[in-house]
């Protein structure tokens, strides 16, 4: 009986103790499943490895190649369109935007402060169900060493009862009278010295855990106001448009900025952001990372539509472009299907460097097959993804992260090739966004934003690489600062 008690008082001791040191990194709140400690981090995690028993891996069918030949542009006149630079009409068109409205028109101007807002909101729930949890566990841990505190008082008496039998019967129980000295002395010891201390270490950790909420409902009470109103940024929009980027610089438009572009004399004209400089201009923006404002872990639908914000604002009116976006599966795969079209991927790490991947033919199908992805003839710095998977792995583990030929999949869509059916084997549940996974992923634009560049297997969701990544450059554990995919007409230069 003793040896039972004194057991669970140096097990409530240990928990108590383990639980402060748990608790020093509250701020770890996002971390989810825990995975067990051990892996180094160098080690490549795109794939899912074909276990024993688990089901094997079989590659896809490849899908129609990409769009080729010549397309309808011919090689750019050497002297195009004279319109002074500086001098291009804009014309002022009032833009209402708002945060609760997706931007279907994907024209609508909104602080970003807003996406974050959304964030912030989702993150707040968590953190209070954990300090409610605390709270719960650290008013249990007061009730139980006060029940110790009862015991020790409790012993305390029978050890004075047992004195007095001991001055009645002699020696006879010296020995037992003995045992319960000791425990009682090192029971109380526990008692008085570890207890308070780390009830009072606990208290404190609750106490920050509340400054921190109270500051962080703050910022959400400052955004909840910001976002009150729908945003109303008036940005320039160019007279100067056209069916894409391309024809917009062949007519004149040689600013990077937001244009108004109708690919389809059939489907209604669109706000995007064309980038007039790289390569000599002519590109359309179809996706962009740049701060981790736009929550990029959607649905199908809002792949399909396109999110996040062309323009947003800055203050006073002020509009900048482009913020971040995805332009929308159909579009991309509309304006892709119009002729041979190329794609250049441009990324950025956390320390300046910056590298670039572009595929001459680049055409995503539509919604019918799922916008399966087909590209071809690589060049660049970045290190060949698409195409060839991930260097660091080898056989089949590196087939297993080909995007080439893949279909898009979303958490709510499962499309990947990672044993399709099976509910529990979803890469896009897995690694953070929409994208063209197979069994899963070389490179993954779409992931989620981690600031700073290193994180681990620890600081992600389900310990996969839900990064930013792009495997060939950085490896698994890295996630870029920026990134972005811009297409063009092909055409011989
Ligand atoms: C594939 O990856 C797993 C674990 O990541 C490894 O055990 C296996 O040897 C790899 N296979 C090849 C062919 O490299």
């Amino acid at each position: 009986m003793m040896s039972t008690r004194r057991f669970a008082a140096v097990l409530l001791l240990c928990a108590c103790v383990h639980m402060t040191q748990a608790d020093i990194e509250y701020d770890d709140y996002e971390a989810g499943e825990k995975v067990p400690e051990g892996g180094t981090e160098v080690d490549p995690r795109g794939h899912r490895p074909v276990s024993r028993g688990g089901g094997g891996y079989t590659a896809p069918r490849q899908g129609p190649p990409p769009v080729s030949g010549r397309g309808s542009y011919r090689v750019r006149p050497t002297a195009a369109p004279l319109v002074p630079k500086g001098e291009q009409e804009k014309d002022v068109q009032p833009d209402a935007g708002g945060c609760t409205h997706a931007s279907v028109q994907m024209g609508l101007l909104c602080p970003t402060g807003c996406e974050l807002k959304t964030a912030l909101l989702k993150q707040e729930s968590n953190v209070r169900r954990e300090v409610q949890k605390l709270k719960r566990e650290v008013d249990e841990l007061s009730r139980s060493s006060n029940t110790v505190v009862t015991y020790v008082v409790d012993m305390s008496n029978n050890l004075r009862e047992r004195q007095q039998v001991r001055n009645e019967n002699g020696n006879t129980v010296t020995e037992y009278t003995g045992e319960l000295e000791e425990q009682h002395a090192y029971v109380k010891e526990v008692v008085d010295s570890g207890f308070p201390s780390n009830i009072r270490l606990l208290q404190s950790v609750l106490e920050k855990m509340r400054q921190k909420i109270q500051k962080v409902e703050k910022a959400i009470l400052a955004q909840r106001d910001e976002c009150k109103e729908p945003c109303s940024v008036s940005c320039p929009i160019p007279v100067v448009s056209g069916k894409e980027c391309e024809d917009i610089f062949r007519r004149g438009g040689r600013d990077s900025q937001m244009y108004l572009i109708k690919p389809d004399s059939f489907l209604p004209a669109y706000k995007t952001f064309c980038d007039q400089t790289t390569q000599n201009g002519g590109w359309l923006l179809i996706h962009n990372r740049m701060d981790g404002s736009v929550d990029f872990g959607r649905r199908w639908d809002d792949y399909r539509r396109g999110f996040g914000n062309v323009a947003f604002s800055v203050g006073k009116s002020q509009c900048q472009t482009p913020g971040e976006y995805w332009l929308g599966n159909d579009r991309i795969s509309q304006l892709t299907k119009m002729g041979p079209t190329e794609v250049l991927l441009e990324m950025q790490d956390w320390s300046g460097g910056k590298v670039f991947a572009q595929y001459r033919q680049f055409t995503v199908q539509g919604e019918a097959s799922n916008y399966q992805l087909a590209v071809s003839g690589y060049s660049g710095t970045a290190g060949n993804t698409f195409l060839d998977g991930a260097n660091e792995l080898f056989g089949e583990n590196r087939t297993m992260t080909i995007h080439n030929g893949m279909m898009f999949s979303t958490y709510d869509r499962d499309n990947d090739n990672w044993i399709p059916g099976d509910p529990t084997k979803q890469c896009s549940r897995e690694d953070g966004g929409g994208w063209w996974y197979n069994r899963c992923h070389s490179a993954n634009p779409n992931g989620r934003y981690y600031w700073g560049g290193a994180y681990t297997r620890n600081m992600a969701k389900h310990g996969t690489d839900d990064g930013m990544v792009w495997m060939n450059w950085k490896g698994s554990w890295y996630s870029l600062k920026t990134m972005s995919m811009k297409i063009r007409p092909f055409f011989e230069e």
